[in-house]
């Protein structure tokens, strides 16, 4: 039997809208950047000394593609306060955007992410050795959270430098998380295609992958292994019932008095299947 009050909470959008909106609150006031309101997503940008902020319209004359699949970008929607005000497009991840732009292009801007010469006087990270850490620091300015979260023993190995953030997030067009769309399925599709090995299809399926990955795995980072979000049982208890009757506990209507002593349910001999299975309705293999 499944509590889908639990299911539900587990995966709602609501819920991940308001942590990524505290998140960020918690990750500007992190980094000395004022966020004046919760309620949208406002943002103050810093200031760079020596170069202007010129606005995202700027930027399309060299860069149409981008500027223009930037309109349908999770980070476009942000608002712009302060000194520094225009609107917080392009430039809140690449820095003020004015000598680059009056070099034409010549001098980078004070963050991007390839070798080269970086901008003069630029503050911040020198992205010139190590690129995708330096991704990694302009997300953190506004993201200080996911900076704990990859410090938890088992995550991606994003501090390592053998992946980067957008990798699962593409910041220039869309959803920010790679797949595309907000279906859970798409997130799901992003994982799987450098875990080929959770793909199905299964002809015994395990509906709780409907859920997302997410359900059971904390992909930022997580003090279980595999990332798991629970590390025993109660992982899959939250979904399935656990009952007791006549000193017999009960689950999906199968005894497991004896079997929930042994170990996580998915430990050798049980459901080793989880994420579903080619010949074991039960998933156990
Ligand atoms: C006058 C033309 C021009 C304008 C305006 C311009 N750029 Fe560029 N930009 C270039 C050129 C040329 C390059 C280097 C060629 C390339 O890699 O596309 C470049 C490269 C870049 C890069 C990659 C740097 C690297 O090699 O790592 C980023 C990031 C960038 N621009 C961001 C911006 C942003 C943000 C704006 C607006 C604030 C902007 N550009 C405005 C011409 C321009
Ligand atoms: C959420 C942060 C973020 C925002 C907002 C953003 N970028 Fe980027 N941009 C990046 C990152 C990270 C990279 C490095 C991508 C890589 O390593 O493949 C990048 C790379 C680039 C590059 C060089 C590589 C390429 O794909 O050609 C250009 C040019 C560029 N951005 C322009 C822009 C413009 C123009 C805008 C606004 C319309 C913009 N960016 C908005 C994070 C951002
Ligand atoms: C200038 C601050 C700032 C920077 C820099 C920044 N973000 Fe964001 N990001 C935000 C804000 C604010 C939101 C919330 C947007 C909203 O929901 O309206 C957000 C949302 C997100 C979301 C969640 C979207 C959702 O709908 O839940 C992801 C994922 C994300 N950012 C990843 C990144 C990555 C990866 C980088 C670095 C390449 C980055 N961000 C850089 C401010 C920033
Ligand atoms: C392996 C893929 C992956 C990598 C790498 C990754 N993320 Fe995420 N990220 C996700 C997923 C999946 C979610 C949604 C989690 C959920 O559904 O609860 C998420 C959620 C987010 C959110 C919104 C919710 C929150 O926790 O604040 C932000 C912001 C974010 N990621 C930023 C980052 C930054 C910054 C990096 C790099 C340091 C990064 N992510 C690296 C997969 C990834
Ligand atoms: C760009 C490729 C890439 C994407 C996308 C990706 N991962 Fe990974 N994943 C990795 C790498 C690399 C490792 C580390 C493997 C290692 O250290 O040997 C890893 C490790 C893991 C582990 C731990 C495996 C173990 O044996 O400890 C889990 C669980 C996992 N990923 C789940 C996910 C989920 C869920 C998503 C989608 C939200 C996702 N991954 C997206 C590349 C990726
Ligand atoms: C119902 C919970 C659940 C869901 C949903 C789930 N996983 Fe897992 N996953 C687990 C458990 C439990 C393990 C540990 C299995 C073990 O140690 O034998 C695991 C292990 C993994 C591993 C490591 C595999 C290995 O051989 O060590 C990867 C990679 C992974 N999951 C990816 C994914 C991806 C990708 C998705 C979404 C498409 C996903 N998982 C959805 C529970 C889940
Ligand atoms: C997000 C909710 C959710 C989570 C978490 C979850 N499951 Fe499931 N599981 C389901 C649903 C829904 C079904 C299909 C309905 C049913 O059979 O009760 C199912 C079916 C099963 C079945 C097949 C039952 C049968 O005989 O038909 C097994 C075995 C199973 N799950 C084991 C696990 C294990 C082991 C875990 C923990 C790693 C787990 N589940 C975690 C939702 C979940």
């Amino acid at each position: 039997m499944i509590s889908t009050a639990n299911r539900r909470r587990g995966v709602s959008p609501r819920w991940r809208r308001a942590a990524a909106l505290a998140a960020v609150t918690i990750g500007l006031l992190a980094a000395g950047i004022s966020c004046r309101s919760v309620s949208r997503s406002v943002v103050t940008l810093p200031n760079v000394p020596g170069a202007k902020y010129i606005g995202s319209k700027e930027c399309e004359q060299c860069h149409e593609d981008i500027t223009r699949g930037f309109r349908t970008a999770d980070h476009a929607r942000l608002i712009a306060e302060g000194p520094n005000a225009l609107e917080a497009g392009c430039e809140s991840c690449h820095g003020p955007g004015s000598l680059h732009s009056e070099s034409g292009g010549e001098v980078k801007p004070p963050y991007s992410f390839t070798s080269g010469r970086p901008q003069r006087g630029s503050a911040g990270p020198r992205m010139a050795e190590t690129p995708p850490r330096a991704v990694e620091t302009v997300c953190f300015q506004c993201h200080g959270d996911v900076r704990g979260q990859f410090s938890l023993m088992f995550h991606h190995p994003v501090p390592e430098g053998r992946m980067s953030c957008i990798q699962c997030h593409p910041p220039h067009k869309g959803n920010a998380y790679a797949g595309g769309g907000s279906a859970l399925l798409s997130q799901a599709e992003m994982c799987l295609q450098c875990h080929p090995a959770q793909r199905g299809p299964f002809p015994f399926e395990h509906e709780a992958m409907r859920e997302g990955c997410s359900t059971c795995h904390a992909v930022h980072g997580s003090i279980n292994a595999k990332q798991l979000t629970v590390r025993d049982s109660n992982l899959c208890l939250k979904c399935h019932f656990q009952q007791v009757k006549g000193g017999v506990i009960l689950i999906g209507g199968s005894d497991h008095t004896v079997r929930l002593r042994q170990g996580a349910c998915w430990s050798a001999g049980c459901h080793e299947a989880v994420h579903g299975s080619r010949v074991n309705p039960s998933l156990r293999f």
